[in-house]
């Protein structure tokens, strides 16, 4: 069962296989698109250590995070080098360094005062780390804290959920209309076979996996 404690238990353990070396190419390829502002904030539900978190705050906006693990957040701080303080609320652990903000906690406990003024959602490896039975609650408690005026960039991910079990799990085009298309306008801004690039997985017995990059606007 992929419930909290499997998350930790991965952290503790160092199975972290998600983590990427580089910032998302998708992230550098499509993040001026939603031309926010200087001091906008970016919102990266479940975040890990993602180098993603250090280039979106380059670019001068604010980012927000919340992640289940200390491990993940004080290693994010020390291996990018930068002192942060830390404070705790009664739900979370708040680690501040700049304008980068990261919660330690459950993302199903954050309210929409915790988060704020949020312009953007980049969801990587987010709503495909939920199992299916936990992806409308995840959608549904989004919605409930996003600002009415924030966009999305997600990335999903699609196979065929019989050939291997998740995480990742295989979040289809159709599922993501189904959560999303009340709340915004949907557009696939790529879609693109990365089979070759999961060489473990194919040996595993996955014949087919396609990444899909989504843009979603109110
Ligand atoms: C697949 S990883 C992706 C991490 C990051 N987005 C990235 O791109 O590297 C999913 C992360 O979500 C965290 N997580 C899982 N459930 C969570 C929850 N309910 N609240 C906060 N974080 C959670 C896990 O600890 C894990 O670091």
């Amino acid at each position: 069962m992929v419930d909290n404690q499997h998350w930790l238990d991965r952290w503790k353990e160092n199975r972290i296989g998600f983590h990427a070396s580089t910032v998302n190419p998708h992230l550098q390829k499509y993040l001026s698109g939603f031309s926010l502002p200087t001091g906008a904030c970016v919102f990266l539900p479940l975040c890990g250590k993602a180098l993603d978190i250090g280039w979106i705050a380059a670019q001068g906006y604010e980012v927000f995070g919340i992640e289940l693990s200390q491990i993940a957040i004080e290693a994010f701080f020390e291996e990018n080098e930068l002192d942060y303080e830390r404070s705790d609320s009664d739900r979370f652990g708040v680690y501040r360094s700049g304008n980068i903000n990261l919660l330690q906690g459950d993302f199903f406990d954050l309210t929409s005062d915790d988060l704020g003024a949020c312009n953007l959602v980049y969801d990587r490896a987010a709503l495909i780390a939920m199992a299916e039975r936990n992806r409308p609650r995840y959608c549904e408690h989004m919605l409930s804290i996003i600002p009415a005026v924030s966009n999305m960039l997600l990335i999903t991910l699609e196979y065929d959920q019989a050939e291997m079990n998740g995480p990742p799990f295989a979040v289809s085009t159709e599922e993501v209309y189904q959560y999303y298309s009340e709340a915004f306008s949907i557009n696939l801004l790529e879609s693109n076979d990365i089979i070759d690039e999961r060489p473990r997985w194919r040996s595993a017995g996955l014949t087919a996996l396609s990444e899909s990059v989504f843009r979603l606007d109110r």
